[in-house]
């Protein structure tokens, strides 16, 4: 039997998702008990987290089985290119890594958000697809430069629980500035997951800060299929008019992808992409979301972080349970 990953949002069909969130929202309701006794799942994260770490450990524990965190420190430098002589930096490839942890553990999950080369390359997501290629267990996607599917179904499962139902319900995703330039997976994965949805999409970002063209008219066919709609904007104040739920991130520059000194300068101009009381008083009273961590006073204002729209912490919360409920499908 073939095994199956995770490692985007993109390959998702709406069945799926329900059944994944369904699962996830019967797991939050009720605990299932120790149904993963004896499973191990490696983490490897070549970059910081709080979020994505605690919440699979957490995961992982309350279904009876345990986790093993490796970060950078831990881990020779990698190479993912086939046929490769190895006579630079790089100490393993991946597919020996890959074979080897397979023989260890039931399940793998990185997080590979780099900048390595230009867009084109870092796009192809060579460190996770190439662990997905050689790995025999399952491997998830803990986030890449391209996408986050594992925060995405946290945050489609925090709309869905204050909306009930999502189609039709019109979603701004709105890029705030950040003094540093960002991945772009948690956008293009809740982007692919709200068009799946039928959401009626707005996309707000200054110009310069366009998405991945391909996720972008991917997603508005899907979005137009499942009925629902996908507009680009690059004026914020008319991007939140009437918003039921306001996403804010920052992502990074493909125009000036490996050149964050070009972006930071261009950001210079942008700090008044940030959402305080008065853009979300033009809203229809939105849900605000934020995936974390957010640069306060910068992104976003105390005042709305910690006001009655927000619900950045009920979002974290529900990494844990889409987890579970994703760690149950892959590993049962
Ligand atoms: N949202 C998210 O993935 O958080 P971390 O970077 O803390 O894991």
């Amino acid at each position: 039997m073939s095994k199956r990953d995770f490692l985007s949002t993109a390959d998702l069909t709406r069945a799926e998702l329900d059944d994944l969130l369904d699962l996830a929202a019967r797991v939050k309701g009720k605990r299932p008990g120790q149904v993963l006794t004896g499973k191990t799942l490696g983490l490897l994260f070549f970059q910081p987290s709080l979020r994505t770490r605690v919440s699979f450990e957490v995961a992982m524990v309350q279904l009876g089985g345990h986790c093993i965190n490796l970060s950078s420190d831990d881990l020779y430098e990698l190479e993912p290119n086939e046929q490769a002589v190895m006579d630079g930096a790089a100490e393993e490839h991946v597919k020996d890594a890959a074979r080897t942890l397979s023989r260890y553990g039931d399940a793998l999950g990185i997080r590979a958000a780099s900048r390595t080369g230009p867009w084109q390359r870092d796009r192809q997501e060579l460190l996770l697809r190439s662990y997905a290629k050689f790995a025999s267990v399952p491997v998830i996607n803990l986030e890449t430069s391209f996408a986050h599917p594992c925060q995405a179904l946290a945050d489609v499962m925090t709309m869905r629980e204050n909306l009930v139902s999502l189609r039709g319900r019109k979603l701004t995703l709105l890029w705030c500035n950040h003094p540093e330039p960002k991945s772009l997976g948690p956008t293009h994965s809740v982007l692919q997951l709200a068009a799946l949805s039928g959401m009626q999409i707005t996309l707000a970002h200054p110009l310069g800060f366009e998405v991945d063209d391909e996720v972008l008219q991917k997603s508005k066919q899907v979005a137009g299929e499942a009925g629902g709609s996908l507009q680009v904007v690059n004026d914020m104040q008319a991007a939140a008019r009437g918003a039921e739920v306001l996403y804010a991130r920052s992502w990074g520059s493909i125009k000036h992808w490996h050149d964050a000194e070009r972006e930071a300068m261009v950001k210079r101009s942008l700090t008044s992409w940030r959402v305080d009381e008065q853009l979300m008083a033009t809203t229809n009273n939105a849900l605000l979301m934020h995936p974390l961590p957010v640069r306060r006073n910068v992104a976003a204002t105390d005042a709305v972080l910690d006001g009655k729209q927000s619900v950045i912490y009920e979002q974290a919360a529900n990494r844990a349970h889409v987890q579970k409920a994703l760690l149950m499908q892959l590993l049962k």
